[in-house]
């Protein structure tokens, strides 16, 4: 009995990551409800700094997580035009984005900053304040389950924010140890 629910907790568990990554999502749902939130009413009397904070996101038309993750942006005074491409590895390639820092969407701003997967808002927020030279961007690479967009109960796998270089190369921007750090 015991390992019969182990199991039936498992297949749940492996479900619930499906769903939430794959899950073909009507794109009308996409757009946020009625502006409730204290969030959203700072967000619009801010017109000047959104307009600054346009980007460009290339995903696939059926990820549930790409979706979730523009909805956390969105909240951080984020605006952006959705892109399905029929090869969006070539897109990640064109962009310079190397294989191992992939992860499911990724965010192109209007000065051709990269920022790639699950970033944290606040720390496109941290960049964008101040590009480091020769950066190309930001990266969450894969999906950590816990990260924007990819919450999953109370679950946090730590993870690593990378900077990504104009050389092609990255380095470690932050550590991500404890949910409070996004
Ligand atoms: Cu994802
Ligand atoms: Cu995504």
């Amino acid at each position: 009995m015991i390992i019969k629910g182990f199991f039936r907790t498992l297949i749940f568990s492996s479900l619930l990551f499906l769903v939430a990554c794959n899950e073909p999502v009507n794109e009308t749902s996409a757009t946020p409800a009625a502006p409730t939130s204290k969030a959203k009413l700072t967000v619009y009397s801010k017109v000047s700094e959104r307009s600054m904070r346009k980007m460009d996101i290339y995903k696939s038309p059926t990820c549930g997580c790409c979706v979730d993750w523009v909805s956390h942006v969105e909240q951080h005074g984020f605006s952006f035009t959705t892109h399905h491409p029929t090869n969006l590895n070539q897109v990640k390639s064109e962009l310079g984005i190397a294989p191992q820092y992939r992860s499911c969407h990724t965010a192109v701003t209007a000065q051709g900053y990269v920022f790639e997967g699950h970033v944290p808002a606040r720390y496109i927020k941290q960049f964008m304040a101040s590009p480091p030279v020769g950066a190309r961007g930001l990266a969450v690479p894969n999906m950590p389950v816990g990260s924007p967009g990819m919450e999953m109960d109370k679950r946090f796998e730590p993870y690593q924010v990378l900077l990504l270089k104009s050389d092609g190369s990255a380095e470690l921007y932050a550590n991500i140890t404890h949910p409070g750090q996004q």
